[in-house]
Order: structure tokens, then C-alpha cells, then sequence
């Protein structure tokens, strides 16, 4: 029997703070008009000191199974995809797997920054497809706001902070993902980039003077790739897929510029409509930027049931992709007593995670094996 992997629940989580284009004159010399008629951002969201990847990324995933037939204990894989994790290790995706109680999924994060949801949903679709997995949670997650420096009006217009998550179940109706076209060019790896903090370039008092633990990017090139590359790959994809481009009902594009989106849609010869565009609430967010997008068009109710749908991005790496989906309206029917059971049960996973904690720390005690802070 065919196997097919259908996105079953999606939720998003942004913080409530909103940023303007006119806050952003106060910090930097720009206007609000430059701001949005160069990128057509109006605003964006940044996270509060109590907000994280990790915890954007919860909420979203606990959002996203809301209308799902699953409990955290039936998850079986959970990705994260982020530019900006809560650490180098242990991943995001372990802090969310351990908060929402999936104590039977395995847990990873992918880096592939603004490309990387359409890499994670990718990998977690033909691993259901192959018969690996039956379902598994896909977040993009970001924070951005913290690796931006406020003071280069070059990047701190564009990003903002937010995250979404699609669950991914296995069915045997046809339709779900259907194809996916995946690329990369490290040659290209300078035109955008966090410099320090990892192994090459590690942390030094020279390296926080430089700025160079926040965004530098070459906007011009990025900007030529991405025109060059979301026409292509989506081509790519619905060619992979059977389909054509006249088959596709909407392209749900990472929101990094309104004239990239115009670009695409002018290379692909379809007309704005069929192009999904939030990015003037949202700005650039990265990884979260589609599934963002996603769930707001299904808001919006412009996606319905049979429609296909492009997924298509770029980021830093430099990497792109497109994927294409048949959109199969899911069974949201859940019962009064699997919702009451699934939030007894997000309850007992953050005690249990506590009692975890002091548990291993007595047992530290006992062995003599707990390490103590330096
Ligand atoms: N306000 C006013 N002027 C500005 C601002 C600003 N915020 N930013 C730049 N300028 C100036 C520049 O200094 C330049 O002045 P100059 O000619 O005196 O040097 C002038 O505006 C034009 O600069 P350009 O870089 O040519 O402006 P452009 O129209 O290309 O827009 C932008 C810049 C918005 C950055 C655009 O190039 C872009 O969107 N590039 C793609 C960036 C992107 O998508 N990055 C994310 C990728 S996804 C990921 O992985 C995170």
C-alpha cells in the first residue's frame, strides 16, 4: 500500500511586541517609507526576555497538535528547524520534546536558516512515506532579534521573531508532499552569515567589538540569488511533481522582500494573487518565515481542501528549495476528553521533567558524579 504523509495540524506563536518602521527611525537613520517601499515590511514581532526559540517552538508544536488525533506520547520525531537555536547543543527540538512529554520521539535540529522548514518537512515526509515513522512535529523557530545588530540599518529593518509548526502524519489517501527539490552553494556561505562564536571563529573580547555574533549580509547579491533561484526551484519542483505551474494554486514564498516575491511571481508568470505575502506583519523570520505563512493563508482561507501549494525559500548556506503539496483537508473531529486528556498530560510532562531533574541531581549527589558549576 502507498504510504503519504498529510500535514494534519499547524499552529504559530509570535511574540506580542510589536516593532515598527517608525520605532526603527529612533534607532537607526532610515524611514518608514524607505522600509517599506525597498522591502514592504510594516512591522515585526520581538521576543520578550522571558521568550526563546525553545519556547516559541512549544507553543506552536502544542498549538499545531491541537486538532490532531495525537497525544505528545504518540509523537515520533520531532525537527526544528532554526538559525538561532536556544544553544549550539542540546538541541531546540530536545527542549521541545521534553516539555511537551513526547517521550517516545526522537528530537534534531536543522540548519539550513531561511530554507531550513522546507528541509525538515521534506526529511520527516519520506520518512513517512518510507514506512520509518508514522507522524512527526516540524517547527520553524526563530529569535532573531537577539544576533541582529541594531545599529546596521542594513539588517535590523528586516528580521523579526516568530515560529510555526506543521504536524506530519502518514495516511493512505493520496495527495500531502509530493515532491521536493533541495540545493545549496557554500561558495556563497559570506553573503550571509553569523562570523563568530563557532569553532573557526570563537568567541574573543575582538570578535563582540566587531559585531561579529550578529547578521552581516551582502543584501545586493543575496537579493540577485534569491530573484534568480525561487522562479527556478519552484519549476523544479512542480515539474518533479507532474504538475504545472497553471496547476498550482498558491506559491507560499519565505517572506525576506516583497520585490523577491514580485520577482518570482513575474518569473513565474502568475499573478500576485496566487502568491501568499505576510510580510508586513512579520518581516523576515527566518525558517518560521513559511509555516508563518502557511497558517495565516489557511486564516485567511485561501487554502482549500485539493488545491496545490508551492513551499519554496532560500536562506543563508546559500541554500533554497521548493516543495509541493496537495492540500487534504484533515479530520479536525477531536474529542471533549483527548483534549482534556492532552492538556492533563502537557501538565504532567513539565512535572515530570522537573522531577527528572532533581531526581538526576540526587542521584549526583549519591555517586558523587554531579558537576558543579565553574
Ligand atoms: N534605510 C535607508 N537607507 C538604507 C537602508 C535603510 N534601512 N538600508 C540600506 N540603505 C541604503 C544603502 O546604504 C544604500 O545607500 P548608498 O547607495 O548610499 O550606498 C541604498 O539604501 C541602497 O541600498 P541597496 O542595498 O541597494 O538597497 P536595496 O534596494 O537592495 O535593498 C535590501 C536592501 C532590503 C537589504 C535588499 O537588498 C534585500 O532585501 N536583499 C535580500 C536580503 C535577504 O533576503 N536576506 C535574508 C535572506 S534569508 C536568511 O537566510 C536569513
Amino acid at each position: 500500500m502507498t504510504r503519504y504523509a498529510h500535514v494534519t495540524g499547524w499552529g504559530m506563536a509570535v511574540p506580542d511586541r510589536i516593532l515598527t518602521n517608525t520605532d526603527l527611525e529612533e534607532m537607526v537613520d532610515t524611514t518608514a517609507e524607505w522600509i517599506v517601499s525597498r522591502t514592504g515590511i510594516q512591522e515585526r514581532r520581538i521576543a520578550a526576555a522571558h521568550e526563546s526559540t525553545a519556547s516559541l517552538a512549544t507553543e506552536a508544536a502544542c498549538k499545531a497538535l491541537e486538532p490532531t488525533n495525537l497525544d505528545p506520547v504518540d509523537v515520533e520525531l520531532i525537527i526544528v528547524a532554526s538559525a538561532t537555536p536556544e544553544h549550539f547543543f542540546p538541541a531546540t527540538a530536545c527542549l521541545v520534546q521534553d516539555t511537551i512529554g513526547a517521550v517516545n520521539a526522537g528530537a534534531f535540529d536543522l540548519s539550513a536558516a531561511c530554507t531550513g522548514f522546507i528541509f525538515a518537512l521534506n526529511m520527516a515526509a519520506q520518512a513517512i512515506r518510507s514506512g520509518s515513522l508514522d507522524n512527526a512535529i516540524v517547527i520553524g523557530a526563530e529569535v532573531l532579534s537577539r544576533f541582529v545588530n541594531w545599529e546596521d540599518r542594513n539588517t535590523c529593518i528586516l528580521f523579526g521573531d516568530g515560529a510555526a509548526a506543521f504536524v506530519v502524519q502518514a495516511s493512505d489517501t493520496p495527495g500531502g508532499v509530493l515532491s521536493c527539490v533541495m540545493r545549496s552553494d557554500g561558495s556563497g556561505g559570506d553573503l550571509l552569515s553569523l562570523p563568530a562564536g563557532g569553532s573557526r571563529m570563537p568567541t574573543t573580547q575582538d570578535t563582540l567589538d566587531r559585531k561579529l555574533h550578529t547578521i552581516q549580509m551582502n543584501g545586493r547579491e543575496v537579493f540577485r540569488f534569491a530573484t534568480r533561484e525561487m522562479a527556478a526551484a519552484t519549476r523544479q519542483a512542480t515539474q518533479k511533481a507532474g504538475l504545472e505551474i497553471s496547476d498550482i494554486n498558491l506559491v507560499i514564498p519565505h517572506q525576506a522582500n516583497r520585490r523577491i516575491i514580485e520577482a518570482a511571481a513575474r518569473g513565474l508568470r502568475i499573478p500576485m494573487d496566487r502568491m501568499m505575502m505576510n510580510i508586513e506583519k512579520f518581516g523576515n523570520t527566518s525558517s518560521a518565515s513559511i509555516p508563518l505563512a502557511v497558517c495565516e493563508a489557511m486564516d485567511e482561507e485561501r487554502i482549500h481542501p485539493g488545491d496545490h501549494l508551492v513551499l519554496v525559500g532560500f536562506g543563508a548556506g546559500l541554500t533554497w528549495g521548493a516543495l509541493v503539496m496537495e492540500w487534504i483537508e484533515p479530520d479536525r473531529v477531536v474529542s471533549t476528553t483527548r483534549k482534556i486528556r492532552r492538556r492533563f498530560l502537557l501538565i504532567l510532562a513539565r512535572i515530570r521533567s522537573f522531577a527528572l531533574r532533581i531526581l538526576r541531581k540526587i542521584e549526583g549527589w549519591i555517586w558523587g558524579t554531579s558537576i558543579k558549576p565553574k
